[in-house]
């Protein structure tokens, strides 16, 4: 995806969703890294995602959009306007119809329960149908989902979504650079999204661009 400048100043809109599996760190910190790339970010946050935040890191974001966009804003350093959130059933949001204006979609974390949800079409939230809409209109979607041992259900899930075109992509960080801190594991996976996305960062050298991983 190219970084073309829409009206509001910002490079094309990225969604992430952020589901209730463990590993809400690499939606969030997605989504700073997102801001810092200049893109505008559509924000959506189920409710057991709320759950997990509130269990794994210092934050606890507040659940209606307005004020989640305010707290994100804030977190990240964003400028305003930069970061937009949407409800369960903000059926009115551009993510919900063909129609409305073009993102790459990532699912970061993406629970078995969501994985499970767009693979079948169910479009039962927001989540779902914005996944739904990405995979008819053939956009980006791309799911970081996080559980183990994974059952046939999970894997056939996520051969037919691959299928379908989507990209999954395990939270599941290597080891060869050497990482330090929980962190160095968290930008491991987000590099990895954003190679996807086509957007440039500085999180972690590709392979193959310097002669140590850890340059
Ligand atoms: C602290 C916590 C950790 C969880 N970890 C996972 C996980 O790693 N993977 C997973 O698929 N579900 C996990 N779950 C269960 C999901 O949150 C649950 O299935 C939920 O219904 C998913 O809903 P959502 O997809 O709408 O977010 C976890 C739940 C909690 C409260």
């Amino acid at each position: 995806m190219t970084a073309e400048r829409d009206a509001t100043g910002f490079g094309a809109p990225v969604t992430v969703a952020l589901t209730g599996a463990s590993g809400a760190q690499y939606g969030l910190r997605l989504i700073e890294a997102l801001v810092v790339a200049n893109r505008e970010v559509w924000v959506m946050i189920s409710k057991a995602a709320h759950l997990v935040i509130a269990t794994e890191t210092e934050s606890e974001l507040p659940a209606r959009p307005e004020r989640l966009a305010e707290a994100l804003i804030e977190r990240c350093g964003a400028a305003p306007g930069q970061i937009r959130c949407f409800g369960r059933e903000d059926w009115m949001a551009p993510v919900a119809s063909g129609s409305g204006a073009s993102s790459a979609m990532v699912i970061c974390p993406c629970s078995t329960g969501t994985l499970s949800a767009v693979a079948c079409g169910a479009s039962n939230n927001l989540i779902e149908r914005a996944a739904d809409v990405a995979l008819k209109e053939r956009r980006q979607l791309i799911l970081v989902p996080r559980e183990t041992p994974l059952s046939a259900i999970h894997l056939e899930h996520m051969l037919s979504l691959t299928r379908q075109g989507a990209v999954v992509l395990p939270a599941a960080p290597g080891f060869y650079h050497r990482p330090s801190s929980v962190e160095d594991l968290i930008d491991f996976i987000v590099a990895r999204i954003l190679n996807q996305l086509g957007i440039e960062h500085r999180l972690m050298p590709r392979w193959g661009d310097s002669a140590s991983p850890k340059a």
